[in-house]
């Protein structure tokens, strides 16, 4: 990364910085999906992939008495806030952290029965992302991935122009579903998060950020051009919510492997 990219990478983190999460969800969620999750055995090795300050690893270590979770995120400071929440949910014993990039995991192949990922598949691209990470999954393991997607065509240009910007590659629920069959996974299902999963954890706090952001990078224009963008991403949502969303979706390795 050269320095000035390096300088905006470091003025996004500042932005997230502290937040509960760092993307739509909730623990509830988190439950739904993993109820998705069929075929589980009792003591369930999972991977967290992505896993940010933690919420959802610690509510899968609770939910799931028995597991085992390793969560991975590029991040030490996220690690850090997983950690301290592990440690105060007493589930600590059971989650190992570690500091990896999702491209280059340090694992041996079909070492995990679920690979958990809440909103993260697009950093390397969603099917990249569902492709590589089934190398980690045991014979017949789920996945369950959180994803952006449209939830109607034709959505008004103001909405459209600002995901074309930013995130270009977002697609419809349908084309995911199919890009997972294509995958090799079977679909166990999918549902869109609700409306409170964008602003408990995530965008309020977030929107609560900003004057104080404002004041620290005044003058600063690569910083206010950030945060502007933030600010009109929460815009977005309040304004054209109901054009796309946030989806949990769910799959079974279909490989057969000797
Ligand atoms: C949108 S956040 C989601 C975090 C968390 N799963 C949640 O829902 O709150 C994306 C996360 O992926 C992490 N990340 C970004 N690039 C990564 C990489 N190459 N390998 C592992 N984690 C990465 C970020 O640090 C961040 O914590």
């Amino acid at each position: 990364m050269n320095d000035k990219n390096q300088r905006l990478f470091e003025i996004f983190l500042d932005v997230q910085r502290g937040l509960p999460r760092q993307g739509p969800g909730t623990d509830e969620t988190t439950l739904e999906a993993l109820s998705l999750c069929t075929g589980l055995p009792e003591k369930p090795a999972i991977l967290d992939i992505g896993c940010g300050p933690g919420i959802q690893t610690v509510a899968l270590a609770t939910a799931l008495a028995e597991s085992h979770v390793t969560a991975v995120d590029v991040h030490q400071a996220y690690l850090k806030a997983l950690k301290e929440r592990a440690q105060a949910a007493e589930v600590a014993q059971r989650i190992d952290i570690l500091i990896a990039d999702m491209n280059a995991l340090p694992f041996s192949p079909q070492s995990f029965d679920l690979v958990w990922a809440e909103g993260t598949a697009y950093i390397m691209g969603f099917e990249k992302a569902l492709a590589a990470w089934k190398h980690w999954l045991k014979s017949g393991g789920c996945l369950a991935v959180s994803e952006l997607v449209w939830l109607q065509p034709d959505p008004p240009g103001e909405v459209a122009e600002f995901f074309g910007r930013e995130y270009p590659a977002m697609t419809d629920v349908e084309t995911i579903v199919a890009t997972i069959r294509a995958c090799d996974y079977e679909p166990l299902g999918h549902f869109t998060l609700p409306e409170a999963a964008w602003w408990q954890s995530y965008y309020r706090p977030l929107e609560a950020k900003l004057p104080a952001l404002y004041d620290k990078y005044r003058g600063d224009e690569d910083a206010l051009g950030i945060i502007e963008t933030t600010k009109r991403e929460i815009e977005i949502r309040r304004h054209f919510g109901n054009w796309y969303g946030y989806a949990f979706f769910v799959g079974r390795d279909l490989r057969v492997r000797s």
